[in-house]
């Protein structure tokens, strides 16, 4: 038997919990994974030797990536928000969203970046930055370079979005915020990597766009637009970015369990991620709710050297939500 497959066999038969360092996990701590439907993984090799970014990777499907980096040998460099006490919560958000919010936001709650570069140990760094902040996200990107010889893997993750209202609802405020978060500093984060990935002869650039990209979502127009940009941007930088060996895709995630849907900041009590899964669980013809680690498999194929063909592409996933004439339908049991 070949020392890889034996590895393989000793990693397979681990939890996914023992491989990421944390056996005694309590799943209430990361409700946003439930891998009961999604086929488990195994830890493997498939980005041996390779340096990754991941931005908002301290929940839901950017950690799910992070961790899934680590399992399958990447150096990830990942970044967030920094964790913030319960009054700084309280002065943005107000009492009762502080008191909503706090436990995940909290210096050790549950997406406190440090605690998971922590648990992770030598595969994972922290660096808490503000992905609109230009000088912050370059200091992920620089850490990255620095610490461990350039840049492999660039995912522009990080995102907000709901509760912007209608079109003739939303503040100037609002959609400048959004369109900031969900399409500049995805522009940003390319500029910034392919610098970087030049100096290294080529990579792997993903971005997380969505469904909302292709489809017309009310009370999504702000969101909508900006994920439609990171298509665009996608397309327009892989034929940049092609002759230099820089892949540029993006991933377009339907409904997926994650705190972007059951515990924003901008609604007004948590929906609760049971309550989120089970009606997601009919929103498409794949009978299940979508799961971080869903978006995170997508992403290991283009970060991989599985992929080295695909270039400018919008990788739907979505369990069939976007190509259903007659989901709304189905959905109301027609
Ligand atoms: N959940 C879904 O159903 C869904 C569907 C389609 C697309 N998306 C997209 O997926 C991506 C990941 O979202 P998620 O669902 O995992 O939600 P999430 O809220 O669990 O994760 C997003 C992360 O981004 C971080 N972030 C937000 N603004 C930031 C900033 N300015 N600087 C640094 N980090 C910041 C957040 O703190 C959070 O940790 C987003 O781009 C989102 O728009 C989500």
């Amino acid at each position: 038997m070949s020392a890889i497959w034996r590895t393989w066999q000793t990693c397979k038969s681990k939890t996914r919990d023992e491989r990421l360092g944390n056996p005694e996990r309590d799943p209430k701590d990361n409700p946003d994974t439930d891998n009961t439907n999604v086929k488990e993984t195994t830890m493997g090799d498939r980005l041996a030797g390779k340096v990754a970014v991941i931005t908002g990777g301290a929940s839901g499907m950017g950690l799910a990536t992070v961790e899934r980096f680590v399992e399958e040998g990447a150096q990830v460099v990942f970044c967030d928000l920094p964790p913030t006490s319960r009054e700084d919560l309280a002065a943005r958000l107000g009492d009762e969203k502080a008191k909503m919010h706090h436990a995940r936001r909290e210096q050790g709650g549950p997406n406190d970046g440090v605690a998971i570069g922590e648990r992770l140990g030598n595969g994972a760094t922290f660096v808490p930055a503000d992905v609109t902040d230009p000088e912050q996200l370059a200091a992920v990107v620089e850490t990255a370079v620095r610490t461990y010889g350039g840049l492999d893997i660039m995912f522009n993750n990080a995102g907000i979005g709901g509760a912007e209202g209608s079109v003739i609802e939303c503040s100037d405020e609002i959609y400048d915020r959004i369109l900031d978060v969900d399409l500049k500093a995805v522009w940003r984060g390319i500029k910034l990597a392919a610098s970087a990935m030049i100096e290294r002869g080529g990579g792997s650039i993903i971005s997380t766009s969505s469904i909302a990209a292709i489809l017309g979502f009310p009370g999504l127009a702000a969101y909508g637009s900006a994920k439609a940009g990171v298509t665009e941007l996608t397309r327009a930088a892989a034929v940049e970015l092609g002759p230099q060996s820089i892949r540029v895709n993006c991933i377009l995630p339907g409904g997926v369990v994650t705190p972007l849907i059951y515990d924003s900041p901008a609604a007004e009590q948590s929906v609760g991620a049971e309550a989120v899964r089970d009606m997601l669980a009919n929103a498409q013809p794949i009978p299940r709710a979508g799961e971080p680690t869903d978006i995170a498999n997508a992403a290991l194929w283009l970060a991989s050297d599985e992929s080295t063909f695909v270039t400018g592409q919008a990788i739907v996933v979505d369990g069939g939500m976007s190509i259903e004439a007659n989901g709304s339908r189905r959905r109301a049991g027609g």
